[in-house]
C-alpha cells in the first residue's frame, strides 16, 4: 500500500483500542525481569559461551605501534586475545562497507588497521571462559602507540567544510535577500550559542552475544551468524555487519526483542557486536559482549557540540523579516552526519527572507551521530532563546510573538501543510499553565527563590519510512503479528497489538506481537520518530489484507464486514467465529506501507508549545524546575500512556539539555573524561518537579493511515529553551552557552 490515505477502509478509532491506555503489553515480563534483554538470553543449545572484554586505546588521534599480548593470552582462562593482525579472514575488506560507513550504519571499522581514529576506539578484545577472567587479562595487553602531532578536538579551533550528508535537505537554504532586509529592520536580534557534546546515556549497555553456525549445515538458508544484540533498526544491523565480514545479508540474523533504551547510539552497529562476531569467529564458540560504562561514552557515538549563531530582524510588531541561523557541528573525518540545528528554522516561522548556512568540522573525537531529536534538540535551544530576546526588545508579549509570525505555507518551500496545530497548543498551553500570571523579569519571588516562567515552541519535521508485516490468524481464534520493527522502551508492541486488535475486532489478549528479528517483513525500526506510524501503517495494512481473505471466506462482500467480538458478521444477522473460517491451521496475510510523491506534496512536522517555571535560588544560584507542561500535535495518539510517556521523557531530556548535560572532552587526549553516571548529569525523578503533557485531540490524514505523527522526538524540542526563557524571567540573566549552570548566572 503507498500510503497515506486520506479516507480509511474503516473508520479506525471509532470508540475502538487505537488512543486508548492499554498498559504495556511486554510490562509483566519486564518487571519480573523475564524479558531477555541481549545480555541475558541463553538460547537453547547453546553452550561454552565465551566472554570477551575490549581494550581501549590509550590516545586519540595515531597509530599502533605494536600491542604485547603475551602476559594477556597467559592469563587464566584466555582462550585468545584479538588484535588488528588476527581478525577474521575477510573482514571490514568488501566493497559494501564504504557504503554502510556513508550511511552511518555503524561506528568506524574497528581493529581493522594500526590507525587510531580516537581515544577510546578498542584496540584489542580479551575472550576468556569468565566475564571477570577477561577483564583481567585486558588489563596485562600492552599497547604501545604514537599519537598524531595535531588531533583536532575542539570544535572552536577548527576549519569547517560544507556537510556532504548521504540524504535529506541540503545543508544551506537562501530565499530572498538576508543580508538586506536585516539591515533594515526596526528589531534585531544577533546573537551566538553554544551547545556541549551530549551523550544519548541510554540505560541498558550495548551488548551482544554473538553465534556462528556450522558452515557445512545442510540447510542452505540458515544463517550463519546470529547476533543477539540491542538495536534499534535491525535490518540497518544486518547489512551492516554483512557489509564488515563479507557475507550475504541473508546469511546475518539479527535478534532485538527487547530494548532498554537507545536515544539514537543503537542505531549503529556498536564495538560489543562487532567484537563478539569477530571473537566468535576466531574462537568458534559462542561470544559474549557488554560494553562497560565508560566505554559506553568513549567507543560509541554521540551528539556533537554546536556553535550557532541567529540573527532575527522584525518591524517594530515583532514581525520577522529576514531570519538567518547558522551552526557549526563536528564529526570524524569523512563520515556524512553533522547535527543539522538550523533544521527547524527553515519551517517554524514566516519570514520572506531566510538564510541557513550548516558547517562541519573534522574531529577526532568518536563518531558524532543521531541523539534523541538530531538537530531540532539543540538548534531551538538558540532559536527559540532569540525568540524570548525578540519578543523582550519589542516588548510583546512572547506568545503573541509566535502568533504574529505564525506561517501559512512551510517558509523554506510554500509547500502547504499537512496539519499544522501549533496556534493551538500555544492557546491552550498558556491557559492551562496560568501563562497570564507572568511577570516582568526579575519580579516574582517566594523567599530566597526568584520565580520566573518561560515558554518555547516545538518543531519535529515527520518522517516515514517502509515497513512491512505480516499477521497470522490460528485455528484458536489467535493473531499473531510479525515485524522486524523493536520496541526500544517506547511502547510499540502495545501500540501494535492494539491496531491489529482494532482492525480484526479481537481482544487485545487474542493478539501476540513479535518484533526484531531479521527473519519477519522489514520494518523501519525505531528511529527519527517514524517507527510508531510507519509499523503501525504495515501492520494496519496486514490486517485489512486479512479482512479480506475473512470477508472472502465467510462470503461477505469485504465492505459490508464486520469484525467484532472475534466475530466477522454482514452488520445484520449473520455472523460467526473468525476461527471457524481459518483452514489447514492458519490464515496469513503480509502488508507493507511505502510513502511515494504524496508525502512531498505537504510539509508535515509534529508541534509543541512548552511552559516551564523554575525558581533560582538568590545567594547560591541553584536552580529548580518547578513546573513544566508541553502541549502536542502529535496527529492521532495511539495510546495516550505510551505517548505521554515519550513526551515527558523527551521534555526530561531537554531540561538535561537546559541545566546539566555536559559531555566534556580533554583537548590533550580527545577523551571524554565524565564518561559514567555519576558526572555525566542527566535529570532524574527528583530534578523535575511537576511535569505534564497534553495531547491535542488531532488527525494529519496526509501522514500515514492511521493519521498519526511522531511522538517520540517532539517532546525534547525546544523544551530546553523554555527553561532558560524562565531562567532569564526569574533572575533577567540570558545565558547562551548550555549548559546554564549556576556559575553562568551569578
Ligand atoms: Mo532517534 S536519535 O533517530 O533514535
Amino acid at each position: 500500500m503507498t500510503a497515506p490515505v486520506g479516507r480509511n477502509a474503516i473508520d479506525i478509532n471509532a470508540g475502538g483500542l487505537i488512543g486508548k491506555k492499554l498498559p504495556r503489553v511486554e510490562g509483566p515480563l519486564k518487571v519480573s525481569g523475564r524479558a531477555p534483554y541481549a545480555y541475558e538470553v541463553h538460547p537453547d543449545g547453546v553452550e561454552g559461551v565465551l566472554y570477551g572484554y575490549p581494550v581501549p586505546a590509550p590516545i586519540g588521534l595515531g597509530s599502533i605501534g605494536s600491542i604485547d599480548t603475551d602476559a594477556a593470552t597467559a592469563s587464566p582462562g584466555v582462550i585468545a586475545v584479538l588484535t588488528h593482525d588476527n581478525m577474521p579472514q575477510g573482514y571490514a575488506s568488501g566493497p559494501a562497507l564504504a557504503a554502510a560507513l556513508k550511511e552511518n550504519r555503524l561506528v568506524n571499522p574497528i581493529l581493522a588497521s594500526h590507525v587510531i581514529d580516537h581515544y577510546g576506539q578498542p584496540v584489542a578484545c580479551v575472550v576468556a571462559e569468565t566475564f571477570e577472567q577477561a577483564v583481567a587479562a585486558a588489563a596485562l595487553v600492552k599497547v604501545e602507540c604514537s599519537a598524531d602531532a595535531s588531533p583536532h578536538f575542539d570544535l572552536r579551533t577548527e576549519q569547517y567544510d560544507a556537510p556532504k550528508p548521504a540524504g535529506g535537505p541540503p545543508p544551506d537554504s537562501r530565499k530572498g535577500d538576508f543580508d538586506r532586509a536585516f539591515g533594515s529592520c526596526a528589531l534585531r536580534i544577533d546573537e551566538s550559542y553554544s551547545t556541549p557534546a551530549q551523550s544519548q546515556a541510554m540505560m541498558e549497555p550495548p551488548a551482544t552475544l554473538a553465534i556462528w553456525h556450522d558452515a557445512n549445515s545442510r540447510d542452505a538458508k540458515a544463517p550463519r551468524l546470529t547476533l543477539h544484540t540491542s538495536h534499534q533498526i535491525v535490518d540497518w544491523a544486518q547489512e551492516a555487519v554483512a557489509a564488515l565480514f563479507g557475507l550475504d545479508r541473508e546469511a546475518v540474523e539479527i535478534l532485538s526483542p527487547y530494548v532498554g533504551g537507545g536515544f539514537g547510539a543503537k542505531l549503529q552497529v556498536l564495538p560489543d557486536a562487532i567484537l563478539a562476531a569477530a571473537c566468535a569467529k576466531v574462537t568458534g564458540r559462542p561470544v559474549k559482549i557488554a560494553l562497560p560504562r565508560p566505554q559506553i561514552f568513549n567507543a560509541t557515538s554521540h551528539r556533537s557540540a554546536t556553535i550557532q549563531w541567529v540573527q532575527l530582524g522584525a518591524d517594530r510588531h515583532g514581525v520577522l523579516k529576514a531570519v538567518a541561523h547558522r551552526c557549526w557541528s563536528g564529526n570524524l573525518p569523512d563520515r556524512t552526519f553533522y547535527e543539522q540545528a538550523a533544521a527547524q528554522t527553515r519551517h517554524l516561522y514566516a519570514t520572506p527572507n531566510l538564510l541557513i548556512e550548516q558547517r562541519n568540522a573534522a574531529l577526532n573525537l568518536t563518531l558524532a551521530a543521531s541523539m534523541r531529536a538530531p538537530g531540532e534538540a539543540v538548534g531551538l535551544l538558540a532559536l527559540e532563546s532569540a525568540m524570548d530576546q525578540l519578543a523582550e526588545l519589542g516588548q510583546i508579549d512572547p506568545i503573541e510573538l509566535r502568533l504574529r509570525n505564525e506561517p501559512k505555507t512551510d517558509p523554506e518551500t510554500g509547500k502547504p501543510f499537512s496539519e499544522r496545530r501549533l496556534v493551538e497548543c500555544l492557546k491552550l498551553g498558556a491557559d492551562k499553565f496560568g501563562w497570564s500570571k507572568r511577570t516582568a523579569p526579575g519580579q516574582r519571588s517566594e523567599g530566597a527563590w526568584m520565580i520566573g516562567m518561560g515558554m518555547a515552541c516545538a518543531i519535529r519535521t515527520n518522517l516515514n519510512r517502509p515497513s512491512g508485516a505480516k499477521v497470522t490468524l490460528s485455528g484458536d481464534g489467535r493473531l499473531l503479528v510479525q515485524t522486524s520493527m523493536t520496541d526500544i522502551g517506547t511502547g510499540t508492541y502495545t501500540i501494535l497489538t492494539q491496531i491489529a486488535a482494532e482492525m480484526l475486532g479481537l481482544d487485545p489478549s487474542m493478539v501476540t506481537v513479535a518484533l526484531g528479528d531479521t527473519d519477519f517483513p522489514a520494518s523501519s525500526g525505531s528511529g527519527g520518530s517514524w517507527g510508531a506510524g510507519s509499523s503501525g501503517s504495515a501492520v494496519y495494512d496486514a490486517c485489512m489484507n486479512l479482512r479480506a481473505r475473512l470477508a472472502h471466506e465467510a462470503r461477505i462482500p469485504a465492505d459490508r464486514a464486520v469484525f467484532a467480538r472475534g466475530r466477522i458478521g454482514d452488520g445484520r444477522r449473520r455472523s460467526q467465529p473468525l476461527r471457524a473460517l481459518v483452514r489447514r491451521g492458519a490464515l496469513v496475510a503480509t502488508g507493507s506501507i511505502s510513502f511515494g510523491s504524496f508525502s512531498e506534496q505537504y510539509y508535515e512536522a509534529a508541534y509543541g508549545a512548552h511552559f516551564a517555571e523554575v525558581g533560582i535560588d538568590r545567594d547560591s544560584g541553584e536552580i529548580r524546575l518547578r513546573r513544566m507542561l508541553g502541549v502536542f500535535d502529535i496527529g492521532r495518539v495511539l495510546n495516550h500512556a505510551t505517548a505521554r510517556s515519550q513526551l515527558i521523557g523527551g521534555m526530561t531530556l531537554g531540561v538535561g539539555a537546559a541545566l546539566s548535560e555536559n559531555l566534556v572532552a580533554d583537548t590533550r587526549s580527545g577523551a571524554f573524561i565524565n564518561h559514567d553516571f555519576a558526572e555525566y548529569l542527566i535529570p532524574v525523578q527528583a530534578d523535575i518537579g511537576e511535569i505534564d503533557a497534553i495531547m491535542l485531540d488531532a488527525v494529519d490524514d496526509k501522514t500515514n493511515p492511521l493519521k498519526s505523527k511522531g511522538a517520540g522526538e517532539i517532546g525534547v524540542c525546544g523544551a530546553g529553551a523554555a527553561v532558560a526563557n524562565a531562567i532569564h524571567n526569574a533572575c533577567g540573566a540570558r545565558v547562551r552557552d548550555y549548559p546554564i549552570t549556576l556559575d553562568k548566572i551569578m
